[in-house]
């Protein structure tokens, strides 16, 4: 790259990568404000602050440290910068690593996340009042590159939607919503299929959970199955915990920071864009996707402490806290994706805060039934920066959450290890099908890293996607 073919690249902003104790290439070392810029990770410098089509230096730190996740997070903090230049094209040199196809992905990833903005409801709902967006990024890299570049924007977008759905008000992203989006879905590609049920049909199928919890909401219920047929002998099942408002019900959560429980179907919003993004890759496997969408209200008709459902397998459960509701929808819907003949299942839930007092938003909890599940679920999320670490299963949980007067209770009866308390609860509803929950109350919002935000981070999609990329390859 010299001088005169970077007047060449048609972006407002040039990105060059730069590594600590490395110096400028040459053709920017006469550059005004080439002085001050360094390696230094995640420092920016701005050269030819002057000119039209500026280029920036992002600081890469150590080489050795030098991996997908910290180019996302650079390439993200350059996605700002460019957005407060009111930029919208950039390009970025691809900076020499080990792997040029992890270099892309990271940039891709983070330039896409990192331009994400929920403004839909500013400026009065009006589009032209909303600052520009990022139109294009170029990498300046080799071809070989292209598929990884590719699927990292498919991967983004996706995620981004997800951030869309999760951040949309509860007023407005009710079940119906959430089923509305399935149907689009399905409706953009040949090989996904819908079906959406509503209060009487979950009713009819005695999806007792899934009714129980939705019996205080005026807002109809949905169970919305998606079916991706990739064609090939493997079916990947995922259930998303959809729960578009939890206000606990009955027993009712304290009003400060209950609005964040609108991101309470940040499972389900992960789920159907992932389904789409299998679509969309073209990937080799058979998918059923189970989402169970409700809201959960306190009301007249709401189920109180202490009564006993039956769920779709059979099993009948007291409800000894009615804010325990989320178990109650999974369990119908995994074994709703089993009998649709799901040979493994991974759901995805906002379940328990305490995931978030044991593992912060950094890693999302795992409980699984199967260690070669489990293995898979990390290495995917090592791979795309959405940690996940495992908590165990274990007899002494499972007996925790047995009933007094039915099978089970949705409470345990200890208040501690209550992830784990948790997952024990869903593990009776998948048999022996290889099965893995992820805990997302901490990781869904509130993450803070560059290309996630603050607010909604559609934690899980990537994740899903790259879990299976991994079934095709290895199946
Ligand atoms: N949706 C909540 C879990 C949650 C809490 C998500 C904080 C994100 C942040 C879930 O439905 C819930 O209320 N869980 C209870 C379970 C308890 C009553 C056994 C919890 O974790 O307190
Ligand atoms: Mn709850
Ligand atoms: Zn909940």
């Amino acid at each position: 790259m010299v001088e005169a073919e970077l007047s060449e690249v048609d972006a407002d902003l040039v990105a060059v990568g730069l590594c600590e104790d490395e110096s400028l290439p040459d053709w920017l070392l006469a550059a005004p404000g080439a002085d001050d810029a360094s390696g230094e990770a995640e420092k920016l410098s701005v050269l030819y602050p002057d000119a039209p089509a500026r280029v920036i230096v992002a600081g890469l730190g150590k080489l050795e440290d030098l991996d997908a996740e910290r180019l996302r997070v650079v390439a993200a903090l350059v996605a700002k910068e460019a957005a407060r230049r009111k930029a919208t094209s950039l390009a970025w040199l691809l900076p020499e690593t080990e792997d040029d196809n992890a270099a892309a992905e990271g940039l891709v990833t983070g330039t896409i996340l990192g331009s994400y903005r929920f403004d839909r409801f500013k400026g009065g709902g009006s589009d032209d009042s909303r600052p520009p967006a990022l139109e294009s990024l170029t990498l300046l890299a080799p071809e070989s590159v292209d598929v990884a570049a590719l699927t990292a924007r498919i991967g983004a977008e996706a995620q981004n939607r997800a951030r869309d759905l999760q951040s949309t008000p509860a007023n407005v992203a009710t079940p119906s919503f959430l089923a509305a989006r399935a149907e689009e879905i399905a409706a953009s590609s040949d090989d996904i299929s819908v079906e959406v049920l509503g209060r009487e049909e979950i009713a009819a199928k005695e999806m007792g959970g899934l009714i129980a919890v939705s019996q205080g909401s005026e807002e109809d219920p949905r169970l919305i199955v998606l079916h991706y047929a990739g064609g090939h002998a493997t079916r990947l099942g995922l259930v998303g915990k959809g729960v578009t408002f939890d206000t606990g019900g009955i027993s009712l959560k304290p009003g400060a920071g209950m609005e964040e429980m609108k991101y309470d179907m940040s499972g389900a919003a992960a789920v159907l864009e992932a389904v789409a993004a299998i679509a969309e890759m073209g990937l080799g496997l058979d998918v059923v996707a189970v989402v169970p969408a409700t809201e959960n209200m306190p009301s007249g008709t709401a189920i109180k402490p202490g009564d006993v459902i039956t769920q779709y397998d059979g099993t009948t459960v007291e409800v000894n806290n009615t804010d325990a509701e989320g178990r109650l929808i999974l369990a119908d819907a995994l074994a709703y994706a089993i009998e649709l003949g799901a040979d493994l299942v991974v759901d995805l839930a906002t379940l328990t805060g305490a995931v978030v007092v044991a593992l912060g938003s950094t890693y999302a909890g795992v409980i699984a039934n199967d260690d070669r599940l489990a293995r898979e679920v990390e290495s995917a999320g090592i791979a795309t920066g959405e940690l996940t670490w495992r908590l165990p299963l274990h007899p002494e949980y499972t007996k925790l959450m047995k009933g007094t007067v039915a099978d089970l209770s949705n409470l345990a009866s200890k208040r501690e290890a209550g992830t784990a308390t948790a997952g024990a609860f869903l593990a009776e509803f998948v048999g022996e099908t290889p099965w893995a929950h992820v805990d997302i109350a901490g990781t869904a919002w509130n993450v803070g890293r560059a290309y996630t935000g603050k607010d909604a981070s559609g934690y899980g999609v990537r994740l899903l996607l790259e879990l299976a990329r991994s079934l095709v390859d290895t199946s």
